[in-house]
């Protein structure tokens, strides 16, 4: 007897977010460092970012937009399969801020583990999770970006300390109805381009040792022109072929929701694409870049505003330290 398998896809049934109450403006850190509000404009669209307090880490972040996500998804702890932490500022090496969530919010059946792949990290979970549960091996699982970059960088340094902000997405995938649900997706990175965003000290490499702090070697380091350059270089064409292996026309696309490190990058890749300007998301004026919270924090704000219905196709994109790059599409709704 022929038998056919219908693929199960896996759609995004519930998101939430953490967003700090601290701000900081750019003139407050006009005040810290030799910059000006017109400058961090002009050159990166930011205006304002929300921070974590001192007794705030990444997992505690997570756990509010978990929570809220379940609540949105209706889904109760209990029934998830997987929780994945997209993240490169854990509460600690191990054990996994997955595994703090996990205990927190009372996941008792599911697995957990983190997933690094800097700004890219909560794209990589999506795709990583709709895999497995087309293929049967999870049912529900809560992808989470969350990031607190504000305790890796040098508060002295004007060329990073203007660009980064906090905060936690999350969202929870299950079986999708009706050919909604994650259509595509691509990972790529180019591990040769690793130097150009690091932290260089902590791990089994080089330990922090006095000398380490001095040279400041355990703070985020940026090239940020090498970003941008690889950035508006690799995405794009990225954007492109993710979009064609979902049998998509790049004029189908209803909405691009993109990893928000610099508007001008943001700027360049529309332009690249020949999209208007209403069918990108930008947010980078209130957050600035949350790394892997940014996508799940833009896509959740575009949903608050109205501006996605069911049906519709969206494109995430993202990029970050590795280099790593991620692109999914989706036919939104449950
Ligand atoms: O998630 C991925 C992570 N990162 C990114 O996506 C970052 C990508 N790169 C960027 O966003 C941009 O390269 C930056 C915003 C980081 C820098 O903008 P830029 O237009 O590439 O500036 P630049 O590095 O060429 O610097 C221009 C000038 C320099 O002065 P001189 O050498 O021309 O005298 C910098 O020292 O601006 C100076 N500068 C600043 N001035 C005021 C650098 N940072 C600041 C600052 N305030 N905060």
């Amino acid at each position: 007897m022929a038998m056919t398998f219908a693929p199960v896809r896996a759609a995004i049934q519930g998101l939430g977010v953490c967003i700090p109450t601290r701000i900081l403006t750019n003139d407050d850190l006009a005040r810290m460092v030799d910059t000006t509000d017109e400058w961090i404009t002009a050159r990166t669209g930011i205006k304002r970012r929300h921070l974590a307090g001192p007794d705030e880490s990444t997992s505690d972040l997570a756990i509010v937009a978990a929570e809220r996500a379940l609540a949105d998804a209706k889904v109760s702890a209990e029934d998830l399969d997987l929780i994945i932490v997209g993240t490169a500022t854990p509460d600690m090496f191990f054990p996994a801020t997955a595994c703090l969530v996990q205990e927190r919010i009372g996941a008792k059946r599911s697995g957990a583990f983190d997933l690094l792949a800097a700004c890219s990290s909560f794209v990589y979970g999506l795709i990583t999770a709709g895999q497995m549960i087309q293929a049967g091996v999870v049912r529900r699982v809560l992808v989470i970006g969350a990031e607190t970059l504000s305790r890796l960088i040098d508060w002295e340094d004007r060329r990073t300390c203007v660009l980064i902000g906090d905060g936690a997405g999350a969202a929870v995938l299950g079986p999708a109805t009706d050919g909604r649900g994650i259509q595509s997706g691509m990972v790529g990175a180019d591990g040769s381009a690793g130097d150009v965003l690091k932290v260089t000290a902590g791990g089994s490499r080089m330990p922090i040792t006095n000398e380490a702090i001095e040279r400041k070697l355990h703070r985020a380091y940026m090239d940020g022109q090498a970003v941008f350059k690889l950035a508006v270089r690799a995405v794009p064409d990225l954007i492109r072929k993710t979009v064609e292996r979902a049998g998509w026309r790049l004029e189908d696309v209803d909405l691009f929701v993109p990893h928000q490190a610099n508007l001008r990058i943001i700027e360049s890749m529309r332009d690249q694409l020949k999209v208007p300007l209403e069918k990108f998301v930008v947010n980078i004026e209130e957050y600035g870049n949350t790394s892997a919270a940014s996508v799940p924090l833009a896509l959740w704000e575009a949903v608050q505003a109205g501006r996605i219905k069911d049906g519709d196709r969206i494109v995430l994109a993202a990029f970050g330290g590795g280099f790593t790059y991620a692109a999914c599409t989706i036919v939104w709704g449950r």
